[in-house]
């Protein structure tokens, strides 16, 4: 990680301003930590990335799934392509969300980044931009680290909750989500967060699968144990975006014989 980056960052937990252990001749910061001056906690830095959570913190659904795709990334990229093989394949599904973005060569933060299936389709566009990607799981972001680093693409990796996001608010020209948002343990939060960092003016999109599929997944994956016996509830979180948001918009996306399997809800933040 630059050292530059760090003008972006806040502590997740207090939004203090964060200052770097040691940091190297060449500006960058692999391995190390960094300290939130307001309430004196510290993260750890490994590898480039700053980890603003430990497994051992997580509760609920989010903990749940931060061990779930410890077993489960190696998988994903498979598992990706053959789900959408019947929807018109991967391309053909990512690209009917990201060509909502309006990117313009500013800063892009894919909240819940994964292994980094929505990079190569980004970087096709030659105003994609610095890209910013956080997710819960460091095994997620082992994968994509190794991905960025190969193509040398100009992505930040940050292991972190999307309900408590350690960036400054207003840094972003471009937010989105897609794939997780269904099963997180505090939506309403994450939503408000996503928000938050964005630039005013600008648009946010989120996706994931319809509440069909994600009822379907979450009876496969025994989810409601896990959520302290409540049912997840895998509505389309619309009742959640603030009445303050503009051009607030929910469609279905993903569609198969005749049904949609999916769905994308976009607003604005106000200028
Ligand atoms: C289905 S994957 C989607 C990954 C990527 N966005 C994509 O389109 O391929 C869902 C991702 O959400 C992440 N995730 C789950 N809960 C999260 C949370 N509370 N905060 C941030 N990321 C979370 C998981 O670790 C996983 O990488």
């Amino acid at each position: 990680m630059k050292c530059s980056k760090l003008q972006l960052l806040c502590c997740p937990n207090c939004q203090g301003a964060l200052s770097p252990g040691d940091e190297r001749s060449d500006g960058t910061l692999d391995d190390g930590e960094l300290f939130c001056s307001h309430c004196e906690r510290s993260f750890l830095i490994r590898n480039g990335i700053p980890h603003f959570i430990s497994l051992q913190e997580l509760e609920g659904l989010n903990r749940r799934f931060a061990q779930f795709y410890e077993r489960f990334s190696r998988f994903e990229a498979i598992f990706d392509k053959l789900s959408f093989l019947s929807m018109g394949g991967e391309r053909k599904a990512r690209t009917e969300i990201l060509r909502r973005l309006e990117l313009s060569g500013g800063r892009v933060l894919e909240v819940s980044i994964g292994s980094g299936r929505n990079l190569p389709y980004l970087f096709e566009s030659p105003k994609a931009g610095e890209i910013y990607g956080l997710d819960i799981s460091a095994a997620q972001l082992t994968r994509c680290r190794k991905c960025v680093k190969t193509r040398r693409w100009p992505v930040d990796l940050f292991l972190g909750m999307a309900e408590a996001l350690p960036f400054k608010t207003d840094s972003f020209d471009n937010v989105f989500h897609i794939g997780g948002i269904n099963f997180f343990s505090e939506k309403k939060k994450a939503i408000d967060e996503m928000i938050r960092v964005a630039r005013p003016g600008s648009k946010i999109v989120i996706a994931d699968e319809s509440e069909r599929v994600a009822q379907l997944i979450s009876r496969f994956l025994r989810l409601s144990r896990s959520n302290l016996g409540r049912k997840v509830d895998a509505s389309v979180p619309v009742h959640l975006v603030p009445d303050a948001m503009e051009e607030v918009c929910a469609d279905g996306i993903w569609k198969r014989h005749g049904q949609y399997h999916g769905y994308c809800l976009e607003f604005r933040k106000p200028a």
